[in-house]
């Protein structure tokens, strides 16, 4: 398991201008919430969340942004990726009544999430913030699903008029939600924590990820809690006691990064 496994890539798809899916065959199970280890020949290797888990096939979402992902988006179907994992806990998911909140691309690691509390018969709330309309993906998806969707742009082109944690803020004061779980800029969680303070909360976190399974002590947080193994999932009582969170992160070399 901790060893890379090659596959083809079997289908690509283009969510926005920078946002892609590609999809893969690997048959073990997952978790909704859960990561895998990415590695592309010749560049880097990187976490990515599961945003498709069927029996079978498997998907990752994500934006280009760097060396890695920039190279990620430039596949096409038949090249090989390597695949570790899945690594990391994922949601627990229960209760009558969940609001999930993601914040841009968010929504790739939350979508399963949204699938599993569907099936289990939870009432499901989801909001998506992005900056724009056009960087909006899985609408559609969420919408199949049968949850509510309410969306939030920064510039008002698509939804509510503001960001995620504000129009968060104004469903939590009208609804009643037993559990709030959330992914996004660790900024806009921390917010939403502060305002969920009598809900059970968690929030999946992002560190620099180097093995992705719990010996390289790089993605620690806290008193010592690898976001890789004891996250990326966390909930509420563990981040009251977690520093770092919404402070700051550390970089490739351990140096800290104030958010
Ligand atoms: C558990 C987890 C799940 C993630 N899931 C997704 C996802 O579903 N979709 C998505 O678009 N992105 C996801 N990311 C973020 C993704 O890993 C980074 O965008 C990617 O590593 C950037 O690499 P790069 O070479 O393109 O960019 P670079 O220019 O090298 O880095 C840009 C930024 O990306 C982050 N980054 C770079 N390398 C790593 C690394 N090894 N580990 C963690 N962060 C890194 C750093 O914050 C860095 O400043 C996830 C990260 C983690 C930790
Ligand atoms: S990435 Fe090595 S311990 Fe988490």
């Amino acid at each position: 398991m901790n060893y890379p496994k090659v596959v083809k890539i079997l289908e690509t798809k283009k969510e926005t201008l920078d946002i892609k899916t590609i999809k893969f065959e690997y048959s073990e199970d997952i978790n909704p919430g859960q990561f895998f280890m990415i590695w592309i020949p010749n560049v880097d290797e990187i976490p990515m969340s599961v945003s498709y888990i069927g029996d079978k096939i498997k998907g990752i979402t994500f934006k280009r942004i760097g060396d890695a992902t920039n190279a990620l988006f430039e596949l096409k179907s038949g090249d090989k990726i390597g695949i570790r994992g899945p690594y990391g806990n994922g949601f627990e998911i229960h209760g009558k009544n969940i609001l999930f909140v993601a914040g841009g691309t968010g929504i790739a690691m939350i979508a399963p999430s949204v699938e599993e509390a569907m099936k289990k018969d939870i009432k499901t709330t989801v909001l998506i913030g992005v900056k724009n309309k056009n960087e909006l993906f899985f609408e559609n998806r969420i919408k199949k699903y049968g949850a509510e969707l309410l969306i939030s742009t920064d510039d008002g082109s698509k939804g509510y008029k503001g960001v995620v944690s504000d129009l968060a803020e104004e469903i939590m004061t009208d609804n009643k939600f037993d559990q709030v779980l959330t992914c996004g800029p660790e900024l806009m969680m921390k917010k939403l924590f502060e305002k969920s303070k009598n809900i059970s909360f968690q929030a999946s976190l992002e560190r620099y990820m180097k093995c992705g399974f719990g010996i390289c002590g790089q993605c620690c947080v806290g008193k010592g809690l690898r976001v890789c193994n004891e996250g990326p999932v966390f909930d509420g009582k563990t981040l009251e006691k977690i520093e770092d969170f919404g402070i700051f992160k550390r970089d490739a070399s351990g140096k800290k990064v104030i958010f």
